[in-house]
């Protein structure tokens, strides 16, 4: 497994690679690597000929006040456990090779439904992610790109800006890897006290809750919704609602009737930690 540090490393391995015909599988992470990334990095071994990985915690998708210092970073752990999976390549670049001095151009997702969702208490997360995603689906040439479901509206942004630009790369979203109590494996897990992990499987809850409504034949929004938000509230761990939603899937439209594939989707804090979690309603039906 290469580690490549720097733009130019990055630049000649991916060249190598298509000069000798090969497809290129790229998974964007930003460290502290938990089963889900590395069910997201099998799942590009099996589908690509050559898989790069990145480790990047990416100081633009930080607003002022959140965790951009705290953030897990413990590359050689990461490094271990990517060697179990067969990456053939890792990026791994300091801030100033990403951003060097000078550094002004953006990827803005003008789209309403940035705005909704997490985008209305983090206004420049998703302007930091598609910046991010697009100099990293450009250096590492990738045919294929892997997201995980856990954040369904990054999905969402990053396949909007890839088919606006004419990005020549396929964005594959692999479904949510959960813990055994059901709560959705994020690197922020860790931030939490064992009490409140034990706790935050109120919201994988709270979401099959509305999912056994769904399935019994609501089909209003608004109920299906106070259904989820009921269990949330009914949680003492549960500190504050950022949303409960349900929204077309993929374009996140308003609805009044669950109709198609819906996105029903929560984020909430446990003690001091931000969770978010997500079930697709409608799915291949
Ligand atoms: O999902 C993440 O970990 C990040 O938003 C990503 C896609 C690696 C971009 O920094």
């Amino acid at each position: 497994m290469k580690i490549l540090r720097t733009v130019k490393e990055i630049q000649e391995f991916a060249l190598n690679a298509k000069k000798a015909g090969r497809t290129i599988g790229l998974v964007p992470t930003m460290g502290a690597l938990h089963e889900g990334h590395l069910t997201l990095m099998r799942t590009a071994r099996a589908k690509c000929d050559v898989v790069i990985a990145s480790v990047f915690v990416n100081p633009t998708q930080f607003g002022p006040n959140e965790d951009y210092e705290k953030y897990p970073r413990r590359f050689a752990e990461d490094e271990k456990k990517m060697e179990t999976v067969g990456i053939d390549a890792v990026f791994h670049p300091e801030p100033s090779e990403m951003y060097p001095e000078r550094y002004c151009t953006y990827v803005t997702v003008e789209g309403d439904f940035t705005h909704k969702l997490c985008g209305a208490t983090r206004p420049i997360h998703f302007r930091g992610v598609a910046t991010v995603v697009t100099k990293l689906i450009n250096l590492a040439r990738a045919d294929e790109a892997f997201f995980g479901q856990k954040d369904a509206q990054q999905v969402c942004v990053v396949r909007r800006f890839v088919e606006d630009l004419n990005i020549n790369c396929h964005i594959n979203m692999v479904p949510i890897v959960r813990e055994p109590s059901g709560l959705a494996r994020s690197s922020r897990n860790e931030y939490m006290s064992p009490e409140e992990r034990a706790r935050a499987a109120v919201l994988y809850e709270s979401l099959k809750l509305g999912k056994a409504a769904y399935d019994k034949g609501e089909r209003d929004a608004e109920i299906l919704k106070k259904i989820v938000r009921g269990r949330l509230e009914a949680e003492p761990f549960v500190k504050q609602i950022d949303y409960v939603e349900i929204l077309t899937f993929p374009y996140l439209d308003d609805i009044k009737t669950v109709e198609g594939e819906c996105l029903m989707a929560i984020a909430c804090y446990v003690g001091k930690t931000r969770l978010i979690d997500n079930v697709i309603l409608g799915q291949g039906e």
